[in-house]
């Protein structure tokens, strides 16, 4: 059982040894959660090494003769281990540290200082770990916070330049961490604009395996800084040694894997220092971004269950409350709507029973009208050919049709045809003596400016100022960063190297603002697709959007991948008209996280609205166990022509399981397997039942079976898939 009482007693371990003719004073500093432990160790140097990641051992005391039975006779074991590997003294490998001091000396060593161990709540604890150079003053602690329920660890550092001038980083990583074991599989994803999380795992070879992005913002386009590392064979579902880790930071990010002389694994995660030299003035802290890591020995399904539950509870911006089901426009009237058009919408949604009207993209610019992505972005005022009563208006409208109401806004980026970019050209990032070179027609504002700041908070201040019953805000960031330059770094006389840093920076401190004023405001965090979403900004966001692509076969996969990192309470998945699939299968594919619309509710058949708004009812029924509960990857779409997932409620009485046909082989004919449930009570009786039933069909499963949860976890259950049958849902309520 967990007792958190004991659990959080820093146990530090000090003892000596004999070590070349000297007494040296070895300090053992084991980092636990429930499951697991992170173990550091100090040498004879009194440089502090990573001795043992992994299963927690029952008895303290034996950490700290781990590193005795390593044995890696040349000098160079000492570096490879290293909880935070500084350059230019004794190490000849990648750092996580690269420092020019004050005075032009490009050499860093770092050696224990200090630890300490604070406890923040029932289960977490911070441990800070002081290191310095013992010639210059520069300090660097190094933070790891545990939840220990969670089997999480949340890591990062901070630089401090105590020397007397400017110290220079080229290297500032956020973790540095050690493995060992006889092979390393990485899982890692690729992909870009509607093709976001494609997987690929690939056996670790000797050198470095590189994850990074130098885009700047919408960082994830081609890749995200998220990942997982299996241990001596690549982990299954449930079997196997696997660490998830992810990096939280909105931008430019480098994750490097190198496999060492020893076969070991070093991993080195945190900004990317590309272009990036980051220079601190005298007395100036730098803190790094977290990375964030869960370990489990039991495979993939329950290191994403840890993510979910600590990402629940400690991360997403109310990530245990609710969310609200929506209808957008985007894909229903793109740019081409007026007010008259919106106010049908509204109606039509609550005639499909949805909670809230999103207006999307179009709504704004009136010298520059947007009424395709050519221009008005940055020109915030409502269109008023479209929009002649405002925004103000359409709230009111959508209120007295009885739904909420939410807007689109892409704060951060303005089109070279606007008002904006005409007044305040010294705002945009751009190479004065460049050409332009857009992204989607567009170029971003320069965060790192306090007056754009300012400006881009006003954007969302304003809207709520005027029209105080806006409900929901989708925040999008269509662009990344070509000719990087800041006219504001320029005019500050401070390093053009920042602005890939301080961009990130200035627009947590705009989003800080946002919530410090507007804490509940539900926001969707949105790029374009998927290409911005991680642990930083998810503290400000209550969702995202995973990708334009709606299509639901393709979705399966996206939202299979993205739900190993993600809970399905932050997922956005919306019905839309992009594929001919029948709504049943595109609705059962959304139901898997957060269901919204982006279709024209007056093109739905009579039966097809009928089974919408059954669906939307069924929804308000299982939204509990599908946000809130846990979630199982049953059956893998990559490797098999069906795809099951399940949801289970915290008390085990409920569950959904979705199942998919994801080919049109005629082969499935002939075989049709059980699927077998997790995650229930093995000891408790479940009725199992089909629902989301298209109107005037019959499910062809007997009605309401009963059967054990030991049943259900060892033999499963058919859903009948079939060429006829393509997506079947199954409720299962304990019978009591
Ligand atoms: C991006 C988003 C879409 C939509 C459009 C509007 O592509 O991902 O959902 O909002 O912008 O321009």
């Amino acid at each position: 059982m967990f007792q958190p009482s004991i659990v959080h007693k820093i146990k530090i371990l000090v003892f000596s040894i004999l070590c070349s003719n000297s007494f040296a004073q070895i300090i053992t500093i084991p980092i636990e959660t429930k499951q697991n432990a992170l173990v550091l160790q100090t040498d004879a140097e009194n440089r502090l090494g990573i001795v043992y990641f992994g299963k927690k051992l029952s008895k303290t005391s034996e950490y700290t003769g781990i590193w005795n039975d390593h044995k890696y006779n040349d000098v160079n074991a000492a570096i490879s281990h290293s909880v935070y590997t500084p350059s230019g003294s004794w190490n000849m490998i990648e750092p996580a540290l690269t420092l020019i001091h004050a005075d032009g000396n490009t050499s860093t060593d770092l050696k224990y200082v200090s630890h300490k161990a604070e406890k923040q709540g029932e289960n977490v604890l911070l441990i800070r770990i002081l290191l310095k150079d013992p010639v210059y003053a520069t300090e660097i602690m190094l933070f790891y916070k545990t939840y220990f329920a969670e089997n999480v660890i949340e890591q990062w550092s901070t630089i401090k330049n105590n020397e007397k001038g400017n110290l220079k980083m080229n290297k500032y990583a956020s973790a540095n961490l050690y493995f060992i074991a006889n092979n390393f599989y990485l899982k890692h994803y690729h992909g870009g604009w509607g093709r976001e999380m494609k997987p690929e795992e690939t056996k670790l070879t000797a050198g470095i395996k590189t994850l990074d992005s130098k885009l700047g913002t919408r960082a994830n386009l081609f890749q995200p800084p998220t990942f997982s590392l299996s241990f001596d064979k690549p982990a299954t579902e449930n079997e196997g040694k696997v660490l998830f880790g992810t990096l939280a930071w909105s931008g430019n990010f480098k994750i490097d894997f190198e496999k060492d002389s020893y076969y070991n694994l070093r991993l080195i995660a945190g900004i990317n220092s590309h272009a990036s030299e980051y220079v601190l003035s005298n007395n100036q802290t730098f803190k790094t971004p977290s990375f964030i890591y869960t370990y489990s020995e039991n495979g993939k399904g329950e290191a994403s269950r840890n993510m979910h539950q600590w990402a629940r509870k400690y991360r997403i911006l109310d990530g245990e409350g609710s969310r609200l089901t929506l209808l957008n426009n985007w894909e229903a009237t793109y740019f081409d709507f007026e007010e008259q058009k919106l106010t049908g919408l509204f109606k039509d949604a609550k005639k499909l029973g949805v909670d809230m009207f999103l207006l999307d993209d179009g709504w704004f610019g009136n010298k520059y009208p947007r009424n395709d992505d050519h221009a008005g972005l940055g020109d915030w005022q409502e269109n008023r050919k479209k929009l002649p009563n405002g925004i103000g208006y359409l709230v009111k409208e959508a209120t007295k049709a009885g739904v909420k109401f939410g807007i689109w806004v892409e704060p951060e980026m303005v089109s070279p045809k606007s008002e904006l970019y005409e007044n305040h050209k010294d705002w945009v990032i751009r190479q004065p003596e460049r050409p332009e070179h857009y992204f989607r027609n567009q170029l971003v504002l320069d965060l790192t400016n306090p007056e754009v700041q300012d400006y881009v908070f006003g954007v969302l201040d304003n809207l709520f100022n005027k029209n105080p019953e806006l409900a929901f805000i989708k925040w999008d960031a269509n662009a990344t960063i070509f000719n990087a330059h800041s006219a504001y770094l320029q005019k500050q006389n401070l390093p053009q190297t920042h602005l890939y840093v301080d961009y990130v920076k200035g627009l947590y401190k705009v989003l800080e603002r946002i919530r410090a004023k507007y804490p509940k405001i539900p926001m969707m965090l949105c790029s374009g697709g998927g290409g911005r979403v991680d642990y930083e900004a998810l503290k400000y966001f209550t969702e995202f959007w995973l990708s334009d692509d709606t299509d639901p076969l393709e979705r399966i996969f996206i939202q299979w991948e993205d739900s190993y990192f993600f809970p399905a309470i932050s997922l956005c998945n919306h019905i839309t008209d992009w594929s001919k699939v029948g709504i049943k299968y595109r609705t059962d594919v959304a139901m898997m996280g957060k269901m919204g619309y982006d279709i024209v509710v007056n093109n739905l058949s009579e039966k097809e609205l009928l089974f919408s708004q059954n669906a939307l009812k069924k929804y308000v029924e299982l939204k509990g166990t599908i946000w809130h509960g846990e979630m199982y990857h049953l059956v893998n779409p990559w490797e098999n022509p069906i795809a099951a997932m399940q949801f289970v409620s915290q008390q085990k009485d409920h569950a959904v399981m979705f199942s998919y046909l994801t080919t049109n082989r005629f082969e499935l004919s002939f075989t049709s397997k059980p699927i077998k449930l997790e995650g229930l009570d093995a000891n408790k009786q479940y009725k199992v039942k089909e629902i989301n039933i298209y109107p005037d069909t019959e499910s062809i499963l007997a009605k309401e079976c009963i059967y054990s949860g030991e049943y259900l976890m060892t033999i499963g259950v058919n859903p009948d898939i079939t060429l006829k049958r393509t997506s079947v849902v199954l409720e299962i309520n304990e019978a009591k």
